[in-house]
């Protein structure tokens, strides 16, 4: 139920998660008589940011939204713990290049060297998986049949096909086991109305032709995989 209200705390959150990223640390300094100390500060304090571990981007950056171990905060930020390196890679390309929009992750990623992303991708994708409890068995034994064999009658393809019969991805496709119901289903309301504009071609096929309840009963299946 908590997962129905949750857009405005999700517009909150990012605003006041993106602003503090920003601060240069500037506060103090006499811009009118030292310009070039001030710009010696600056660019001190980039290359400082550019050097920074993944340990440390997760910490002082990524946790606020994904968690301080991969595990989002909220049902509507993907959980990122476990996520195939290779995809996470393209994603924060696109993220980076505009193929993929995204208000809130296009600042996240700007700074970011090439070098970083990889650590960053190889660093979540080390971290543990977890399942989510889903109560309605009716609704999981719906989600399990669209997602093993779609859906013949209306043209849905299985899942299993593509994402793997343990939706584990592969290195071009997400892994999708365990993700939050939430995330999977903004995705796939986003894939079929092309607001998810990276890639889209075969998700758009596939989510045109779910149903609201097929869609949320594949999301919540997902969720609960291993
Ligand atoms: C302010 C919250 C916020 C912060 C901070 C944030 N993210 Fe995100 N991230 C999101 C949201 C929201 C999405 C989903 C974007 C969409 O589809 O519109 C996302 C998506 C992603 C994805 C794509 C996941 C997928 O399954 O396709 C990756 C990878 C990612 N973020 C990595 C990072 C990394 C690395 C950092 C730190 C450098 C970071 N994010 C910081 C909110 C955030
Ligand atoms: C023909 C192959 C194919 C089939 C069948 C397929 N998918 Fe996908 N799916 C993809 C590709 C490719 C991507 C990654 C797009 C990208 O790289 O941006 C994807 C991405 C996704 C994502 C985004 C995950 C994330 O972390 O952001 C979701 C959710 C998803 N698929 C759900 C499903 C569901 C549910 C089904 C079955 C109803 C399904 N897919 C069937 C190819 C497929």
């Amino acid at each position: 139920m908590r997962e129905k209200r949750s857009e405005p705390a999700f517009a909150n959150m990012r605003t006041e998660a993106v602003l503090p990223c920003h601060d240069t640390g500037s506060k103090g300094l006499k811009m009118k008589k030292r310009p070039l100390f001030l710009a010696f500060f600056l660019s001190l304090a980039s290359a400082g940011a550019l050097a920074m571990s993944a340990d440390e981007r997760v910490a002082t950056q990524c946790a606020t939204c994904h968690g301080d171990k991969g595990q989002s905060v909220s049902p509507l930020f993907p959980s990122l713990a476990g996520q195939n390196p290779e995809y996470m890679v393209k994603q924060l390309n696109d993220f980076k290049s505009g193929k993929r929009n995204s208000e809130t992750m296009t600042p996240q990623v700007a700074e970011l060297t090439q070098e970083e992303i990889a650590a960053l991708a190889a660093w979540f994708a080390a971290q543990p998986t977890k399942q989510h409890r889903v109560g309605d068995e009716d609704l999981l034994a719906v989600g399990r049949y669209i997602y093993r064999k779609g859906n013949s009658w209306s043209g849905v393809p299985a899942c299993a096909d593509c994402h793997g019969a343990d939706g584990h991805g592969t290195t071009t496709l997400p892994r999708l086991a365990g993700q939050n119901s939430r995330y999977l289903l903004t995705q796939l309301k986003e894939f079929n109305q092309r607001t998810r504009t990276n890639d889209n071609q075969a998700m758009h096929l596939v989510a045109s032709r779910l149903t609201e309840m097929e869609a949320k009963a594949v999301a919540d299946y997902l969720s609960q995989m291993p």
